[in-house]
């Protein structure tokens, strides 16, 4: 079939191991189904995997891609939830430690089908279009977990919001102007901050700017580049919520000394569950929120949307369609 994969891995130049071509049709395990790919949308972990990050050696070839909208093997329309936990788990998955990701362990989303256990498939709303649905999985459930689960945000509060042009960021500004919330956003791009208002932000800064209010919880996915400001940023007793560090894990201040005085608390977020995805996609039918789509490609012309990521160039989610 079909598929986009990682042949091998490269820190400095990640593209070099990308294949766009053919790979064989998955295995479907006992208790396992198989969906018909109809979208897929691209995350920064797919760069980090042909980075050689959270991806082993041993597993190559490897198809990447954890998101995917389709149809089940009954026709159904179907969102695919990306986070498999080992057999015989029970509670919330994303704290099984044994736990991976749609292509860490198992063949992933870029193919013309995907294997997944029979618990990870989630009914489409027919109100979500195939690429909107495709961009849920990882960014937004991330986003979705991290205001409303870890943060425990509520109507009233305010949040800040950095590096606003990415998927997960984009997906923080929506879903908080839907809970209520009042939504501050950084990026270094004047565009991007002009698109961040666009989508709801109610003001905006330049990554670092020193803003006006103290802040009840700071959405972190940028890490080294933006951790002092986050520290700052907070009201006594706020919240950082962090998922990820694109710019680097390894801060120079880590803000200690702030973090015991104002007693900030500091916590992790990681995906979601399959519970909270059911409650996301149910939120946007009700909401009519939808999910930003930076550009739509044919899946073939992965590479594109794989470059333009790497380089920063997006606003929003990168879909690929089959
Ligand atoms: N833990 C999880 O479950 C989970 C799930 C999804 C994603 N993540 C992680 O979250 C991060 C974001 O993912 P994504 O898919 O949204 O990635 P992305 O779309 O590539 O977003 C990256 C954003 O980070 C900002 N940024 C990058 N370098 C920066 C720098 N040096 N200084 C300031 N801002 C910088 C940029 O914002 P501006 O250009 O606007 O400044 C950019 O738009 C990644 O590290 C990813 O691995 C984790």
């Amino acid at each position: 079939m079909f598929a986009v994969y990682a042949e091998s891995f490269s820190t400095d130049d990640p593209l070099a191991g990308l294949v766009v071509g053919e790979r064989p049709d998955p295995e479907v395990p006992d208790g396992w189904t198989t969906v018909d790919v109809k979208a897929a949308a691209l995350n920064h972990h797919d760069l980090w995997s042909l980075r050689g990050i959270g991806l082993r050696e041993e597993a190559l070839p490897m198809i990447l891609g954890c998101d995917a909208a389709g149809l089940d093997e009954d026709g159904n329309e179907v969102v695919v939830h990306a986070v498999v936990s080992s057999p015989g788990w029970t509670g919330d998955e994303t704290l099984d430690p044994k736990r991976s990701l749609l292509s860490e362990r198992y063949q992933g989303t870029f193919a013309d089908r995907v294997a997944v256990p029979r618990p990870n498939v989630v009914p489409k709303p027919a109100s979500l279009s195939f690429e909107e649905a495709a961009c849920l999985p990882t960014a937004w459930l991330t986003a979705y977990r991290m205001l409303f689960t870890q943060g425990g945000l509520k109507a009233g509060d305010t949040v800040l919001v950095q590096g606003a042009g990415g998927g997960v960021a984009t997906a923080l500004i929506t879903l908080a102007r839907v809970g209520g919330l009042t939504v501050l956003a950084t990026s270094r791009d004047e565009g991007k901050r002009t698109r961040a208002l666009e989508l709801g932000a109610h003001d905006v800064f330049e990554s670092g700017e020193r803003l006006p209010v103290k802040v009840d919880a700071v959405m972190e996915t940028v890490g080294r580049a933006t951790w002092s400001h986050s520290i700052r940023a907070l009201r006594p007793g706020g919240t950082i919520v962090i998922s990820g560090t694109t710019s680097g894990p390894k801060v120079d201040d880590a803000g200690l000394t702030r973090i015991f005085f104002l007693q900030l608390r500091i916590i992790g977020s990681t995906m979601g569950t399959r519970d909270e995805l059911a409650s996301l996609t149910n939120l946007l039918d009700a909401t009519g929120a939808r999910p930003l789509v930076d550009r739509t490609l044919p899946m073939d012309q992965a590479r594109d949307g794989f470059a333009a990521m790497a380089s920063g160039d997006l606003f929003g989610k990168i879909v690929f369609t089959r």
